[in-house]
């Protein structure tokens, strides 16, 4: 296929009149428009505003979209512990089924193509199997719980490992490996030391299988931590091998210098969650200190009860208002960082090596943008009209791995792909 209009291929290559060519599920021209159609007449041919890579959710919950609008104003241990928790124990594998998707569906119809996606403790073979079926890009993990957890989540350590173990050999590589396994321990305050030094083991032991989890996204879950363990949260996941470059951390909203330097020495990579992070009043991540350490950050739209939307465009101006309030400085996180966090600064961290960028080689993950609604024509910095003015309602056009996904108003699930 051949796609044109103005190209934005990585943050810092914008082809005004360019265009990117698709053969299965790969990029093999990316270039000038007219090169393009000399080279590839027989194509069928789609014009766009802008194209650009498909958007990374380096931090989701898609269970968690049935309940949006949940405990609007609570802090986050009382939101989780009151509403979210028993909301997931509720669960049956349908619903399971259907809250992953709707949010897989959202995510692509907003232009995310690639997720990684923090499941719950029961039924997370559901969401794998929605995966496969809308045809997404992801890193999912059944979530681990083994203390301080309501009944019907709290699981035996070993039992859950297992189950984990078994989704891996199940899923991880499945559908034509779009999707991979990340060992997904909830938090360090219902995770029990063996559990935490049991998923570390549990990765170690597949090519390929990272670990995901939430770190130090608000103050009483510090004290928790601390409490228990003498540690502050960063320094508890070091002791128990949950740092290091195949490891995300959402959050890391309340961290130490000395907890800053382990990441970087660790090269562990952080998901910043800024609309969650404001919502659930958890505080302003020190992203300028992680980004100033060569620390790697993604961006995460979190669970939709904890942020109400999955549109990635959101997020991403969530991102640099907080950054500008936060530093009074306004060029502390340009558009062209934030772009890169949402694209392929989560890809990387997702291990998903090609992907991210619009390059010739690399996967065929392409979103189409329209700027009609926006009013912002005449564009004169796509990257910052992204940024700034887009929205997940402008997305006309999603293609994963090749296959389109989304276009205009219409969802596209191949059925080739189901269980394949
Ligand atoms: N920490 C542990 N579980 C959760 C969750 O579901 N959402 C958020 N935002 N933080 C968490
Ligand atoms: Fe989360």
């Amino acid at each position: 296929m051949l796609l044109s209009g103005t190209v934005i291929a990585d943050s810092e290559t914008v082809l005004d009149d360019g265009a990117v060519v698709t053969a299965d599920n790969e990029i093999i021209f990316l270039g000038a428009r007219t090169e393009a159609l000399d080279r590839y007449p027989g194509h069928e041919h789609r014009e766009f505003d802008i194209l650009a890579p498909g958007m990374v959710g380096a931090h989701i919950h898609s269970v968690q979209s049935l309940g949006r609008g949940l405990a609007d104003d609570e802090e986050l241990l009382d939101w989780l512990f009151d509403h979210v928790l028993p909301m997931e124990a509720s669960m049956d594998a349908e619903a399971m089924e259907v809250a992953a998707l709707l949010g897989y569906l959202e995510c692509i119809e907003s232009g995310v193509t690639t997720v990684v996606d923090h499941l719950s403790v029961n039924h997370a073979e559901t969401a794998f199997e929605a995966a496969g079926t809308v045809g997404i890009r992801g890193r999912l993990g059944k979530v681990l719980m083994d203390k301080e957890s309501p009944e019907g989540l709290l699981e035996k350590t070993v039992a859950g490992l297992q189950e984990s173990e078994r989704l891996i050999e199940q899923y991880h590589g499945a559908f034509e490996d779009r999707i991979r396994y990340a060992v997904t321990p909830r938090f360090a305050v219902t995770c029990s030391e063996e559990c935490l030094r049991g998923a570390r083991e549990l990765a170690d032991e597949y090519k390929g299988v990272r670990l995901h989890t939430h770190a130090s996204e608000n103050r009483g879950e510090c004290a928790t931590v601390r409490e228990e363990t003498g540690r502050e949260n960063i320094e508890w996941l070091h002791e128990v091998g949950l740092t290091g470059p195949d490891v995300l951390l959402a959050h890391c909203v309340w961290t130490t210098e000395h907890e800053r330097d382990l990441l970087a020495e660790t090269d562990t990579n952080v998901v910043h969650c800024p609309s969650a992070n404001m919502k659930l009043a958890s505080g302003v991540a020190p992203i300028e200190a992680y980004r100033e350490r060569g620390i790697t950050v993604g961006l995460g739209n979190d669970g939709p009860p904890c942020n109400n939307t999955l549109d990635p465009f959101t997020e991403m101006r969530q991102a640099s208002l907080l950054a500008k309030v936060d530093t009074l400085d306004s060029t502390a996180l340009p558009a062209s960082a934030i772009f890169e966090m949402a694209t392929r600064n989560g890809a990387q961290m997702a291990g998903f090596e090609t992907v991210g960028m619009l390059h010739e080689g690399w996967k065929a993950d392409i979103i189409g943008i329209s700027t009609a609604t926006s009013r912002a024509t005449p564009i004169y910095d796509p990257l910052s009209h992204l940024v700034f003015s887009a929205h997940g309602d402008d997305v006309e056009f999603t293609m994963i791995d090749g296959h389109i996904r989304y276009d205009g108003s219409h969802t596209t699930v191949d059925a080739d792909t189901i269980r394949n």
